[in-house]
């Protein structure tokens, strides 16, 4: 009876949630998302979505940020190409027509289920810092942490790019189809022009004047000093030949070659905030292949991208935290499957702060942090009827030393998530970023610089004790990316992930959740109101039906913010069929056949 009271208002609040976003998809909402005029299949795809009904397919299905990539990636889905392939077909008309959220001078994580092996595989295309940083690059000469954005405008910010290098990877390992033809989609948008986006015109034009300060940016963006608007077409010819170059000649010329020597001169000659990148950090950068991170939640192992990524730790804690929970039985309308979440996820951000960076440069406790005596002991502290008074990071089981201090970065929403499955039974979870909206806002032979360094705390120590995820020479910054692949008795089930800064651990902990425990099907699990603690204010999704819950939420001693939450998830199941959904707070869409 309990769980068919909980069901019921499980459909009953997902129902007020679905009408409303739905009616956001049309009116442009907080970061200007209005729908995109479209034809055909992607039409109907745009169509399910905004009615709150997943795609289905028998074959494959990709879904990501923008309807010309999905286009892009479907392409060669139906030609017979891998997952691999339809992603760089993705990942390169991504760079064209989400240009501000990420690209070529970006980095991404890759999580990769093979079908013919059943084995799970993560790829780490992270940026990496210059050899010749200091933990001090982010501080000015008292050592106290510079602004945000003075930090990121210019080359300071910019680490060595990592997505071409993971594109060529990720085709050496599972490509099927010719690397050329990837990026014919790309190169023809970049000629002949795109139609820009509601919600990049918005962007652009919010960002207005931190583009008008670079005059490359300045000029793709502002063309005649005004920025692009919704509708117009825009033409990137150099995007295109940096494109051909690619393609012709693989990602050489990008590390080595004449693009490296563009990217450092770019860097170094930032106008007020040069960067330190070199050409020997673009020669030695390489893709690395780190353990995936796996933990049982439910029945099912939920597996991720471990260090530098806190993304798999963060939403493994969160889980492992509510395991022994009925979340199930509780049900998404309900203060107190809330206050389980939001607490649950405070002592998951409290041990992220303190322990995670990346492994290569410091000790994380991988094992002990998800370990399930270490989770148990920790949700004892869950068995109240109020927020916890105070949150303290943890001890996990580890054989090396713990003295760290909690770090300070500072993390803001851009990114951009792709999901795809093939016809050969491989499924494909990438999140992919240049980090702020247009990154350092450097331009480069039509691509933009990220600002990924600025995910390294800005504090380097704290009373002479080393913050984890401090600057160091060659290090790749803290991330919360956090592509994922659930399965079922070694069988994929589930395949997302989400853009949004930190929020991304919230954003893809709560899709898990609705999946598995309140059996929403994708599209409704990814539409579901956000709520999302990460350690201080707890957000709630405005104009939805989770403000609702503000008023308990307060009483239980949580200060609430409603504020929009713009998510970007991006998700498949695997079941009988296949079933895209597509996050209706922002332009994606899901395609399959
Ligand atoms: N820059 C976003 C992230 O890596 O989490």
């Amino acid at each position: 009876m309990k769980l068919f009271w909980a069901a019921l208002a499980a459909v009953l609040w997902v129902g007020a949630a679905q009408a409303q976003q739905a009616a956001d998809t049309i009116a442009p909402e907080g970061a200007g998302t209005g729908a995109i005029a479209l034809s055909g299949p992607a039409a109907e795809a745009q169509a399910a979505k905004i009615a709150g009904r997943a795609v289905e397919a028998k074959g494959w299905m990709v879904v990501a940020a923008n309807p010309l990539a999905v286009d892009a990636g479907a392409k060669v889905l139906r030609a017979g190409g891998s997952a691999a392939d339809a992603m760089i077909a993705v990942q390169t008309v991504l760079g064209l027509v989400e240009p501000q959220s990420s690209g070529l001078g970006g980095g991404a994580f890759l999580v990769w289920y093979d079908g013919a092996t059943g084995e799970i595989t993560t790829l780490d295309g992270r940026e990496t810092a210059p050899l010749a940083a200091t933990p001090r690059l982010f501080q000015d000469k008292d050592g106290e942490p510079l602004e945000f954005f003075d930090a990121v405008i210019g080359g300071r910010s910019v680490g060595v790019p990592g997505v071409p290098a993971l594109l060529a990877e990720a085709h050496v390992r599972w490509g099927k189809a010719n690397w050329r033809s990837l990026f014919r989609d790309a190169i023809t948008l970049a000629d002949r022009g795109f139609a820009v986006s509601p919600r990049m015109a918005t962007m652009v034009a919010r960002d207005a004047e931190r583009l008008s300060q670079h005059p490359l940016t300045a000029a793709y963006f502002l063309p005649d000093g005004a920025p692009v608007a919704a509708g117009s077409r825009l033409r990137n010819p150099v995007y295109a030949d940096t494109l051909r170059i690619l393609s012709r000649d693989g990602p050489e010329p990008f590390y080595t070659g004449e693009i490296a020597q563009d990217i450092v001169r770019t860097v170094r000659n930032a106008t007020g905030n040069p960067g330190v990148l070199s050409g020997v950090d673009m020669a030695i950068y390489a893709i690395k292949e780190r353990p995936a991170v796996c933990m049982t939640y439910h029945g099912h192992d939920i597996c991720g991208m471990g260090p530098p990524s806190s993304g798999a730790l963060t939403v493994g804690q969160i889980l492992g935290l509510l395991a022994e929970e009925d979340i199930a039985a509780l049900g998404p309308g309900n203060a107190e499957t809330w206050r389980l979440i939001g607490d649950a996820s405070r002592l998951a951000f409290a041990d992220r702060g303190l322990y995670m960076a990346d492994s290569d440069y410091v000790p994380v406790p991988v094992n002990g942090l998800l370990d399930k005596g270490y989770l148990s002991r920790r949700a004892g502290l869950l068995q109240g009827d109020d927020a916890l008074p105070i949150v303290r990071p943890g001890r996990p089981d580890f054989d090396h030393t713990l003295n760290l201090a909690t770090g300070a970065p500072i993390e803001k929403p851009s990114t951009s998530h792709i999901s795809i499955v093939d016809k050969f039974g491989n499924a494909l979870s990438m999140t992919t970023t240049i980090e702020n909206a247009f990154g350092s806002r450097l331009m480069v032979r039509g691509f933009l610089l990220n600002n990924e360094l600025t995910d390294f705390s800005f504090v380097s120590h704290r009373d002479g004790v080393p913050v984890a995820n401090r600057v160091e020479p060659g290090k790749r910054p803290r991330s919360s990316m956090a592509p994922t692949i659930v399965l079922k008795d070694g069988k994929p089930v589930l395949v997302v992930g989400s853009p949004g800064g930190s929020r991304i651990i919230g954003y893809v902990a709560k899709t898990i959740i609705a999946y598995l425990d309140w059996g929403l099907d994708v599209q409704s699990a990814v539409a579901l109101p956000h709520l999302v603690n990460r350690f201080g204010t707890y957000d709630v999704e405005a104009g939805t039906a989770a403000t609702a819950l503000a008023p308990a939420l307060e009483a239980m001693g949580y200060e609430v913010n409603a504020r929009d939450l713009t998510s970007g998830l991006h998700a498949i199941s695997i079941g009988e069929t296949l079933q895209g959904g597509a996050d209706p707070r922002r332009e994606g869409i899901a395609l399959g056949d």
